[in-house]
Parts: C-alpha cells; structure tokens; sequence
C-alpha cells in the first residue's frame, strides 16, 4: 500500500457507505505484523528483540500508514513477549486469540458501557456474564457486579461500596483489615479513600502464608477496645508472592458473628471457583459480600479483565448512583456507569464472553488444570536439597537456596535472574519479608515439560 493509492482524509474513520475496503487492507496489514511478530519469539525469547524503540511524536501533517506500520513494527519488536514459553515472571499469560479479536470489536464498535443507550447490546452482556459468574461461585438471585480495568480498581469499587454500606463515610477511624500478604493494591485503596496506613491493619499469616485466625482475632478485639470501627475484612484467595488462600471459611464465620462487610480478593485464584477443579479452600467463597475476580491473569483474555461480583447488587446502586442527568435511562435497564468508579468504559466484556464461549468451562478447566500440573511438575522435579519452597495450592512457586543469609538474597536472585534471560527464561524477583526471592508463575499454555527441565537444570547448575 503507498499514500497515494489512500487519500488520507479517506481513511480517518469507518465510512458508513461501501464496503470499507481501505480499513480492510489496514487490518490486514496489522494482522500480519502482529501474527508475525508472535512467531519471532521462537528465536528471540520473551525480552524485546530490539532496544531502539524511538518515541515519536505527531508531526505537523501526520504520518502515512507506511510510516505507521513501521513504527507498530518497532513498537512490537521492543515489546515482551507474552507467548514464548520462557515467559514465567508474573501473572501476564499469552492472550487468548478470541479475546485479541473481542478486542478488535470492541474497538470498532466503540460502545460505551457508561449508559444502555451507549451500548445496548454491551450493557446486557455485561449484566449476564456477571450475573452468571455471581450465580456461578453461589451467590442468590439479588447478585451481580461490574467489570473494571483491573483487580485494583475492582478492589477499590468493593471497599467502597463496604465503606458505604457500613455507615462510616468519611470517618477517620474507620479500619481496613487484610493479611500481611495481601496485594499492595490495598495500601492504594486506602489512600484513595482519604485515610492513612494506620487504618489499614495488617494480621499476621502462618507459615503457609494464609492469614493467622487467631490473629486476626486479636486484632478485631483490639480494635473495638480502641472504638476503631471496622468497615471489612479482605481474604485473599491466591497471594501475590506464593499462591496462598486465607481460610475464608473461618473469615466468613468471624465476618457474620461481627456483622462485618467481607471482600474477598480472587484477583489470582476467583477464576478457579467457576470450575468444579478441586483446589483446597476455595468452598464457602459464596459467604462473601463482594468478590473480586481478574480473568486477565490466567486464563489469558486480554488486560484488562476484573470483576468484582457482589452478593447484593443493590449496594453497588446505592453507592455510586448520581442521577446521571445529561444520560437518558431506561426502565429496568440500570446505567452501567452508575454502579462503580468508572463512568465512561469500554467494551471490555467483550473479549471476556468471547473468551469463555469459546473455552467453555472443559476449555477454562483445561487450562487452569494444566497451569496446576505444571507448577506440581516443577516443585516435583526442584531439589529439595538445594532450596527452600514456598507455594500454596496455586500455580505460583517462590523459593531460594537453603540457608541462604537476607542480605545475601538480592545479589544472589539478581546473578540467577540474568543467567535465566540469557538462556530464554524470564522469572520475577518478589522481595517479600525482608528477602527477595526467585518466583515462577505456570500460567503459561505454551510451556511445556521439556522447558521446566530446562529451567530446572540451569537452576541447579
Ligand atoms: C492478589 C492480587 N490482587 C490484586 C492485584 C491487582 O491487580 P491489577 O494489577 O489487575 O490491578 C494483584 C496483581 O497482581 C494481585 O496479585
């Protein structure tokens, strides 16, 4: 394609006449760089291939497609590549192809899920799919819930919403409680709500990383000496670091005997629940008030991708319900913008139903199955000798050499960390309790048996 076959003022948006036949050749054009560019991982690992990317900025007269799709070429050439199996650091699998082409969609349509007459369809959909995730993990028929961009964000709707909901308002006092392993996304939470760290109280976890009951205990009895008022408790279902789940049924029995609001951070480990895949600890979820749940870090549907379900919708009303004047509403037909932080949002739903109508629950099963098998193939085959392991039920395996001193944890994962890139291995480096430790995530459908005994071998070298 040249300039001059497109004029360029022909190609600024979608016509609504014809067949749109220069928008096809650029996607076509896309597509195969993209397509492309995910072969070339075999022979350049998961790090960018290139480190040149040049930052450039829009020009006076704009640039040509020729000009665009060379930059979208060094712009996926300086990218990580999520789909070589070497990739293992974080909670990043490679994308699902029908979420890439959800979206795509979503892209085109450019709905927006902030009102119904935004996005008709969307609107529906999202109010489905979350309500059969809701109706999914066991919660009645007065659930539901929201997407959002991230496990962050869906976290933030929660506990404002428990806030909300247990009358404190703004009240300098009000208390936040989580275990010491959960997700820093909560100390930002906290700050967003206009309180400080002091109102966030850390409970201890054992020595499997999930949260210490009778800590936690102490802590609550502490707190109403002190007439702190508690407005939820987070168990985390899946840790960041190790993979560990708190015992919720014990949470949620403590929860309920003090009339106190339960969020439950599935970010990692609340996909599992819609499966009949057996992982210990995951029953009783349906006890929680709210749930967060982010299919964007295992089963591969594009970022972002988080839910936050809630056993009663009607909170979520209360809460962020404005009016939205400038918006027209519908009867029975809620304003998606209405029922969480974000107004204006986009389709993002799309790529998840695309996704999972796809996969179906075998094809979701299957892939978290295969993710567990191959965490169990690693710390099967891992000298037990050489390091200390730490994992829960989950697909994320941290660990360090035996007898290792702290100090000597960040040199020692920095040296391991290089030579592991050098050979097409990419793994992440936790500092957690005052050590750092190597971590592998086995989120990754493209890793095979073959690759783990190669990583296994070069850490035993
Ligand atoms: C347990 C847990 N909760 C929340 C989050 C935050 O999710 P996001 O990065 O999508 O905002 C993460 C991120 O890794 C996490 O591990």
């Amino acid at each position: 394609m040249t300039e001059d076959l497109i004029n360029k003022k022909d190609i600024y948006f979608p016509s609504y006449l014809g067949t749109n036949d220069n928008l096809n050749t650029l996607l076509n054009r896309a597509n195969q760089i993209l397509c492309d560019w995910f072969s070339k991982a075999e022979k350049f690992g998961p790090l960018p291939l290139d480190e040149n990317f040049k930052c450039l900025m829009p020009n006076e007269e704009g640039n040509s497609p020729e000009d665009l799709f060379s930059e979208i070429q060094s712009l996926l050439n300086n990218s990580f590549n999520p789909v070589h199996p070497g990739s293992l650091a974080h909670l990043d699998p490679p994308p699902l192809i029908f979420s890439i082409i959800g979206d795509l969609i979503a892209a085109g349509l450019n709905n927006n899920l902030l009102a119904y007459e935004l996005s008709p369809s969307i609107t529906l959909l999202e109010e489905s799919l979350c309500k059969w995730f809701a109706k999914k993990i066991g919660f009645n028929d007065s659930s539901g819930g929201i997407a959002a961009s991230g496990g962050t964000l869906s976290n933030l709707n929660a506990l404002i919403a428990a806030r909300h909901n247990s009358g404190l308002g703004s009240d300098p006092n009000s208390i936040l409680l989580v275990s010491e392993d959960a997700h820093s996304s909560f100390i930002k939470c906290i700050r967003i709500m206009g309180l400080n760290e002091s109102n966030l109280v850390r409970i201890k976890t054992d020595n499997n990383g999930c949260m210490d009951i009778n800590d936690l205990r102490k802590s609550l009895d502490n707190c109403s000496i002190e007439n702190k008022k508690i407005f939820a408790i987070v168990a985390t279902l899946g840790t960041t670091v190790r993979g560990a789940i708190d015992p919720i049924k014990e949470i949620s029995e403590i929860c309920k005997e003090r009339n106190i609001w339960l969020h439950i951070d599935g970010s990692i480990g609340g996909i599992f629940a819609i499966t009949s895949f057996p992982i210990e600890g995951l029953n009783n979820i349906n006890q929680a008030n709210s749930i967060t749940i982010n299919p964007q870090k295992i089963i591969g549907i594009t970022k972002t991708s988080s839910l936050l379900l809630v056993s009663n919708m009607s909170i979520l009303e209360n809460t962020f319900n404005t009016g939205l004047p400038y918006i027209s509403s519908k009867e029975n037909i809620i304003n998606r913008g209405e029922i969480g932080i974000q107004g204006s949002r986009p389709a993002e739903i799309i790529k998840l139903w695309l996704g999972l109508r796809f996969l179906g629950l075998n094809g979701i099963e299957n892939i978290l199955n295969s993710s567990i098998k191959r965490k169990d193939f690693f710390i099967e085959n891992i000298s037990k000798n050489k390091f200390d392991i730490y994992s829960g039920p989950l697909h994320i395996v941290s660990f360090l050499p035996k007898k290792l001193k702290p100090k000597d944890s960040d040199a020692w994962t920095q040296t391991k960390i290089n030579e592991l890139i050098n050979n097409n291995f990419m793994l992440s480096r936790p500092k957690f309790k005052g050590k750092y430790f190597l971590r592998v995530v086995m989120g990754n459908y493209n890793t095979k048996d073959s690759h783990i005994e190669e990583l296994l071998r070069l850490l035993d070298a």
